[in-house]
């Protein structure tokens, strides 16, 4: 079965191609950059937001994962009716899509159309705790609302999720919201990175003026400054609530943020 996955190159995607391929399947990689490689897949060049650069991308494709934002700004993708035409067009069967904070018109077009739709909808990753690498070589963590409470989710759980609704029946119509095993506050996991990198790290909290003030001094845009103050300082309760969809989908436990840390310490230097 050949396989095309957009959003390839990114935290989510690049799992997903990873498993395919390890699977044996024939993986066809969507990417924006000419340039880019991905082991054991076949890479396309073409961009969600102008789907006459797609018509290639789809040919003999029986599934395909999409995202639902474009690149530039994680703004929601305005294209995701023709998307879903050329897909139907095509001959794909099913159709899984990466869920963002809000739906957007991609998971709309799908809902209306007679594709096998499902909705990964994750929440928070715990690759986001990449862009800690500087704070913690530098030895100290600052974050605003470090009570907040999250069942971060590993990457390779949110893919294995998608990996099966794109490779068994059964997955069709479902939005499946995937977490982690346990919900951990700040300081929880700054103690577990702490023991899998074997090195003190500080935490000091910010208030939401500093926070902002830092954020935007490492250049974050404003949009996501306020996107990050809102997920933080109002985490909804799906963001702290574990679930046992990885379980259910894949027949493998969730993977706990030690292991990610295990697997991730050398990043953090
Ligand atoms: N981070 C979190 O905690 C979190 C939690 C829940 C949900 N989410 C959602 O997850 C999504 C982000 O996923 P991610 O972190 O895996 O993404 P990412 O690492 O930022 O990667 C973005 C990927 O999308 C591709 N892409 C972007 N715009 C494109 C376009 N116009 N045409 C074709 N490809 C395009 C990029 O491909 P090229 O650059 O190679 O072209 C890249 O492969 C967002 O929707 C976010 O709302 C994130």
């Amino acid at each position: 079965m050949r396989i095309l996955i957009a959003g390839s190159t990114g935290t989510v995607g690049r799992q997903i191609v990873a498993q395919l391929v390890s699977q044996g399947h024939s993986v066809r990689a969507l990417t924006r950059n000419p340039e880019a490689v991905l082991p054991g897949a076949e890479m396309v060049v073409g961009n969600l937001t102008d789907p006459s650069t797609l018509a290639d991308a789809f040919d003999g494709v029986e599934a395909m994962h999409l995202i639902s934002f474009d690149g530039g700004g994680y703004q929601p993708l305005t294209t995701g009716p023709q998307i879903v035409e050329l897909a139907t067009r095509a001959g794909v069967k099913r159709v899984t899509v990466l869920g963002g904070k809000d739906e957007s018109g991609v998971e709309q077009a799908l809902h209306d159309s007679d594709l096998a739709w499902t909705v990964v909808q994750p929440v928070e990753f715990m690759g986001n705790t990449f862009s800690w690498i500087p704070a913690v070589q530098a030895g100290v963590i600052s974050e605003p609302f470090i009570d907040r409470r999250s069942a971060m989710v590993h990457e390779a759980d949110i893919a294995a999720v998608a990996v099966a609704a794109l490779t068994e029946d059964g997955h069709g119509g479902q939005t499946y919201t995937v977490t982690g095993p346990e919900v951990l506050t700040v300081p929880e996991k700054v103690e577990i990175l702490s023991k899998a990198i074997g090195r003190e790290i500080d935490l000091v909290e910010l208030t939401e003026a500093q926070a902002r003030e830092k954020w935007a001094a490492d250049g974050l845009a404003a949009d996501i400054i306020d996107f990050l103050i809102w997920a933080y300082g109002n985490t909804p309760e799906v963001g702290y609530t574990v679930v046992s969809t990885v379980e259910d989908v894949t027949g493998k436990p969730a993977r706990a943020f030690a292991q990610w840390c295990a697997e991730n310490a050398p990043a953090f230097g």
